[in-house]
């Protein structure tokens, strides 16, 4: 598959996906049993992967988008912008982020940060994919669904400039 001027192929199969989709939401069913968590998927990259999440879910729970980023192309521009959209008081409540990727872990460690200081009663996150940089820095992640190499992924919510989000499965550049 061609976006822009990238040559992709197919990486993860939407069966893959869709399963271990699934796996993840009887996890956080289960730990979450009795605790009506607020699910703050971060936009854009997790907007599929949410959805498809809380779909699975069967504990009463509240689901509210943030937004932040700190990607431009193929690389982390280091650059790391504030949480913004939060329109409800965090306090008291059960929080569990929805990452569609996490990679160096920047982002995440300084929105859990934010996060903590508002009187939560918990932060945790669920990462559909995970890549290695953030596993050498044992970034704090409770669910995972995939961890990856080093690699530039696209599709199921993951955008190449803004591109190719729009798929079922996850693409790895073909070269
Ligand atoms: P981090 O702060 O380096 O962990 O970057 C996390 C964010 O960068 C993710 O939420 C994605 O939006 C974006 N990102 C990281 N790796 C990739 C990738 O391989 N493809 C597309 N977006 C990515």
């Amino acid at each position: 598959m061609k976006v822009k001027d990238l040559e992709f192929r197919e990486f993860i199969s939407t069966q893959s996906v869709e399963e271990k989709v699934k796996a993840l939401a009887a996890q956080v069913n289960t730990d979450y049993e009795d605790k009506a968590p607020l699910i703050l998927p971060i936009l854009n990259g997790s907007f599929i992967f949410a959805s498809d999440l809380v779909k699975e879910l069967t504990i009463p729970c509240k689901v509210s988008f943030v937004k932040v980023s700190s990607y431009n192309g193929v690389q982390s521009t280091g650059q790391l912008k504030t949480l913004i959209g939060l329109e409800e008081s965090l306090f008291n409540q059960h929080i569990l982020i929805v990452e569609d990727i996490v990679d160096t872990g920047l982002t995440l460690q300084k929105i859990m940060e934010e996060l903590r200081g508002l009187g939560t009663k918990s932060v945790e996150v669920v990462a559909l994919l995970r890549k290695k940089p953030a596993r050498e820095k044992n970034v704090d992640v409770k669910y995972v669904g995939f961890d990856i190499d080093d690699e530039f992924v696209l599709g199921y919510g993951l955008d190449y400039d803004g591109f190719g989000r729009n798929t079922k499965q996850i693409y790895q550049l073909a070269n």
